[in-house]
C-alpha cells in the first residue's frame, strides 16, 4: 500500500500564520494591519508566482469574478485572486455603461496584494459636507499610485477606490475578511456623483497548487 503524504504548500503556511494572528488579535483594525507583512511574505514565495501561471484568467460579464482558493471555517476570511489578461475588458453594467469601476467593499476588510504586473490604484472619499442622497454621493480623488509585485494595499470597510489596468497581464492575491458576492457593495460615478449598489465578484473555486496533492 502506498501512503500519499500531502506536501505543505505556501497556502497552508499562509493560512496557518493568519489563523495564529486572528486567534491572538481580536481587534479587527490591528489584525488587518498585522496581516499585511504576512501577505507580503506569501507574495514573495516563488511557488505562488509559479502556480499563478496555470490559474485561469478571470472572466467579466456584467459582474466581476474572483478565483477562490480558500475560505476559513472558523474566522471566515478568504484567499482570492484576480487574474486579468492583457485584453480583458472590465465588467460593464447594463444600466451604468459609463461606470469606471469606482467602488467600495461594504463592511469587509481587504488586503490587495500584487503578484504579477503593475496597476494604478485610485482612492476617493465623499466630499465633506456635501449633500448625500440614496442615489447621490459626490466623491473626490485623494490618491492615485502605482503598485508593483509585492505591493500590499489595505482597503478598510467602505473605503472608495478603483484598480486601473496599465494594459499588461496582472495577478493580484486578495485576502478578504469575508467571502464577497452575496452582499451589496457601493458603486460611485465620480463625474455625476451617482451612487448605487451591486453584488461583488462572483466566486470561482480553483485549486491554488493543483500539483501539491
Ligand atoms: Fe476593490
Amino acid at each position: 500500500m502506498t501512503t500519499l503524504t500531502k506536501t505543505e504548500t505556501a497556502l497552508d503556511a499562509f493560512v496557518a500564520r493568519t489563523r495564529e494572528l486572528f486567534a491572538a488579535e481580536p481587534d479587527l483594525e490591528k489584525r488587518w494591519v498585522e496581516l499585511a507583512p504576512i501577505l507580503t511574505d506569501f507574495l514573495a514565495d516563488p511557488s505562488v508566482q509559479e502556480a499563478s501561471r496555470a490559474w485561469p484568467a478571470n472572466e467579466f460579464t456584467d459582474r466581476a469574478e474572483n478565483l477562490l482558493f480558500y475560505e476559513d471555517p472558523d474566522y471566515g476570511f478568504v484567499v482570492n485572486a484576480l487574474k486579468r489578461e492583457v485584453k480583458a475588458k472590465p465588467a460593464v453594467h447594463p444600466k451604468y455603461p459609463n461606470w469606471r469601476g469606482i467602488h467600495d467593499h461594504a463592511h469587509i476588510y481587504t488586503l490587495y496584494g500584487v503578484l504579477v504586473g503593475h496597476e494604478m490604484i485610485e482612492r476617493y472619499r465623499p466630499v465633506e459636507g456635501a449633500e448625500r442622497r440614496e442615489d447621490y454621493v459626490p466623491i473626490e480623488q485623494v490618491g492615485n499610485f502605482r503598485v508593483e509585485p509585492g505591493s500590499v494595499d489595505l482597503v478598510r470597510p467602505y473605503e472608495i477606490h478603483a484598480e486601473r489596468s496599465l494594459g499588461e497581464q496582472t495577478v493580484a492575491v486578495i485576502i478578504r475578511s469575508e467571502k464577497s458576492g452575496d452582499f451589496l457593495q457601493g458603486r460611485y460615478d465620480a463625474e455625476s456623483g451617482g451612487y448605487w449598489e451591486g453584488y461583488g465578484p462572483i466566486q470561482r473555486e480553483v485549486v491554488m497548487f493543483p500539483d501539491a496533492d
